[in-house]
């Protein structure tokens, strides 16, 4: 088991080997940060964003909760995307769910969840509106994992209905969306490879803010 005082030995560790190579490391750092990446992922301990990407302090803007949701009333959410958008001028909005997500299987649960109830409801909505495919799968497991796909895509949507995203991808190009599952039990992250263009395109013709 981790104690809490380890914590800070391990950082103490943390900052010498950083700083063995470079001994300006953290004054470099502190100067300022121009992130090419937002990723937006679940808050699971087992999926760590910077480093299943292999990314630096510095190299990545990073948003999670639970279930990687992105809801256009999460004040939270959409100041990091405004912010990333609009300021640091990433490339790329990246939301990344992962296999055996907790809170995708609590959503699917027919319980009272408490205070995760409203959250949750989100991905009882991405169920149904792909009812008729999910509802095909029989093995749990396979459609939770579907579900999780789903949500992905979903959220991918909800980053391109956001006003920053249309314009300044009007504007430059960037930021382009991406959606992207971990696979837990293997480590690997996969590309879903939506196409963002299209669902721009499509998303629009509703939630056109770009005016
Ligand atoms: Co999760």
């Amino acid at each position: 088991m981790i104690t809490y005082e380890q914590l800070f030995e391990n950082n103490k560790k943390w900052v010498e080997q950083k700083s063995s190579g470079n001994p300006g490391y953290f004054e470099d750092l502190a100067r300022s940060q121009s992130p090419e990446f937002l990723y937006i992922g679940c808050s699971d301990s087992r999926v760590p964003a910077n480093e299943i990407m292999g990314l630096e302090p510095g190299e990545v803007f990073v948003h999670r909760n639970i279930a990687n949701l992105v809801n256009s009333i999460d004040l939270n959410c959409m100041s990091v995307i405004n912010y990333a958008v609009v300021h640091l001028k990433v490339k790329y909005i990246i939301v990344c769910g992962h296999y055996n997500c907790g809170g995708v299987k609590a959503a699917m649960e027919s319980r009272d969840l408490g205070i995760l109830n409203p959250w949750l409801r989100t991905i009882r909505d991405v169920y149904r509106l792909h009812q008729d495919e999910l509802d095909q799968i029989f093995d749990d497991t396979k459609r939770y994992n579907r579900l999780v796909e789903l949500n992905v895509n979903e959220q991918c949507l909800n980053v391109i209905k956001t006003a920053e995203v249309q314009r300044c991808y009007k504007a430059t190009g960037y930021p382009k969306v991406a959606g992207w599952v971990f696979d837990l039990k293997k480590g690997n992250l996969i590309d879903l490879n939506i196409d963002f263009e299209q669902d721009l395109k499509n998303i629009q013709k509703i939630y056109n803010l770009d005016i």
